[in-house]
C-alpha cells in the first residue's frame, strides 16, 4: 500500500464524466495510449471500468514514473508499464500497436511546437478510424467559454510564456493538416471539453 500517492482533485472529478464518454468512444478491445498520464488516477480508473482495452500510460521523462504508486497499488492485469514519451523529442516507433489514444490537460502546459508534435505522433500511430480525445479547457473564436477557464489562462501565461488555453480551431486545423478529422466536440463539467478526431 502506497501512502504517499500523487493526488489530483480534479481528477478525481473529471474521471467519472470521460469515462462515461470513453465506454462508448472506445468500445473494441486494442490498447489506448495516454499522453501525459500525470498522477495515473485516470489510468487506473480507466482500466478498471473498460476491461477490454490495455492501457498504456506515457508522460514526458521528467514525470513517466509519478504514476507508479497508483498502477502498483491497484495492480491492475491490463496497465502496461508507463513510457517515457517526451512528444517532442521522443521515440514514438517504440510504441506497442496503438489503437486510440486519449490524453488530459495536456495542450495548454505543452508549447504549441509541442502540440503540434503530439498531433503529427498520434496521426502516425493511429490505424484508419482510429481516435484521438482531447480533454481540456478550450477557447472558440478566441473567447474564453468562462471567466474561470480565463483566469486559469492568465495564470499558465504568467508562469511560463509557451503556455496557455488552445483555441480549438488551432486544433482543429492542426488535426486537418495531420490527416485527423474532428468528429466530436462534448461539453463537459467544469467548463471543460473532449474533442474527439478521427484518423482518415
Ligand atoms: C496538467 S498535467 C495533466 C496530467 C493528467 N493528464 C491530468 O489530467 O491530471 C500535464 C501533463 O503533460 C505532460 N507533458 C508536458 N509536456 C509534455 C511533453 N513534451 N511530452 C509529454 N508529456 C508532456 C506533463 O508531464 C504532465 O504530466
Amino acid at each position: 500500500m502506497h501512502k504517499d500517492k500523487p493526488f489530483s482533485q480534479a481528477c478525481e472529478n473529471n474521471k467519472g464524466p470521460i469515462l462515461e464518454k470513453l465506454a462508448d468512444l472506445f468500445n473494441q478491445s486494442g490498447t489506448t495510449l495516454e499522453i501525459g498520464t500525470g498522477t495515473g488516477q485516470h489510468a487506473v480508473h480507466f482500466a478498471l471500468h473498460l476491461p477490454h482495452l490495455t492501457w498504456q500510460p506515457s508522460d514526458h521523462p521528467q514525470n513517466a514514473r509519478l504514476c507508479l504508486p497508483w498502477i502498483e497499488e491497484a495492480a491492475l492485469a491490463n496497465i502496461n508499464p508507463p513510457l517515457a514519451l517526451d512528444v517532442i523529442k521522443g521515440d514514438w516507433s517504440n510504441l506497442p500497436p496503438i489503437h486510440g489514444v486519449f490524453s488530459a490537460n495536456t495542450a495548454h502546459i505543452m508549447a504549441w511546437e509541442e502540440v503540434k508534435a503530439m498531433f503529427h505522433g498520434v496521426a502516425r500511430i493511429l490505424p484508419t478510424d482510429g481516435l484521438f480525445c482531447l480533454y481540456g479547457p478550450f477557447r472558440y473564436n478566441g473567447q474564453h467559454t468562462s471567466e474561470s477557464n480565463e483566469r486559469f489562462d492568465r495564470s499558465l501565461r504568467m508562469q511560463a510564456g509557451h503556455m496557455g488555453i488552445r483555441d480549438m480551431e488551432n486544433l482543429k486545423q492542426l488535426g486537418e493538416t495531420n490527416g485527423l478529422s474532428l468528429q466530436e466536440d462534448f461539453g463537459m463539467p467544469a467548463n471543460n471539453r473532449l474533442l474527439v478526431w478521427r484518423k482518415a
